[in-house]
């Protein structure tokens, strides 16, 4: 492996201020302005290497993406990777709509005004077993107030780990945290992969190794915590119908008033 001194690598993402922000509390706020348009801002907190927020960015133009970690050389990869998959498959010099963020999840709050951000994705973060280390768990609820403040009224949390004791104790933190939870999976792959999801590099080599992956969505903003809410009411009522059950306090108003009109 070409080995670079860190003098090179900053020089490197200083010299890509389109695609690297180096010192994202500027733009707390004006993170729209930067991308020059009013599309969702989705970031990846942990993003490693970046293969799977520049394939999200490349999959979703409509989007804006960040992809952050507190690394520079992995920002520097992550360059790379991202400009590579644009030329080889849009023959692009530009990335358009990513922008990759030396930063850290403990100073989320100093990055974003509340309501900037509409998801965050948490994908194989470092699971710190011990349990002295807890509160270092991306999914401590220290994180997870962090992440409400920062995500608006359609903010999502969507979290992927191999980590069965990291996955354990999310499911307790988000759920102490008063979090709505949906799409649990202790297998994500277990019929193949899912080609819906986009895979991150972690995520490859395990599923390769037959390792299962975890994976839920937390809704959190009002407007998507209320519609999660009427599909599983409504959910219910269908399932109810279906076994001729008549309660009235499971169906909506409005399959109430049309079955009695
Ligand atoms: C195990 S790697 C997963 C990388 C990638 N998401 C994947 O799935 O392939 C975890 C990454 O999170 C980053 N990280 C750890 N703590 C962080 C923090 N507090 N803020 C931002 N990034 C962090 C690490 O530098 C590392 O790149």
């Amino acid at each position: 492996m070409r080995l670079r001194g860190r003098k090179n690598i900053r020089e490197s993402l200083e010299q890509q201020s389109d695609l690297v922000v180096l010192e994202p509390q500027e733009l707390k706020g004006k993170w729209n302005a930067f991308f020059e348009n009013d599309n969702p801002i989705y970031i990846e907190i942990g993003m490693g290497k970046g293969q799977f927020i520049s394939r999200q960015s490349f999959n979703n133009p409509n989007i804006n993406f960040l992809g952050m970690d507190i690394y520079d050389e992995l920002l520097r990869r992550g360059c790379e990777k991202a400009r590579a998959l644009w030329k080889s498959e849009r023959d692009a010099e530009e990335v358009p709509n990513l922008a990759l963020v030396r930063g850290n999840a403990e100073n989320l709050q100093d990055m974003f005004e509340p309501g900037e951000l509409e998801r965050i994705y948490l994908n194989f973060s470092d699971p710190w077993p011990k349990s002295k280390h807890a509160r270092r768990r991306l999914t401590h609820p220290r994180f997870l107030e962090k992440y409400k403040q920062a995500l608006s009224e359609i903010g999502e949390i969507h979290f992927k780990t191999d980590s069965l004791s990291l996955f354990e104790y999310s499911l307790n933190s988000f759920s102490n945290t008063e979090l709505q939870m949906r799409h649990i999976s202790l297998d994500l792959h277990r019929h193949g992969l899912r080609d819906d999801l986009v895979l991150t590099e972690y995520e490859t080599k395990f599923v390769g190794q037959g390792m299962p992956i975890y994976r839920l969505e937390a809704v959190i903003g009002d407007k998507v915590v209320a519609e999660h809410r009427r599909n599983v009411a409504g959910e219910l009522a269908r399932e109810m119908k279906r076994n001729g059950a008549v309660t009235l306090n499971a169906i909506s108003d409005e399959e109430y008033e049309a079955d009695h009109k």
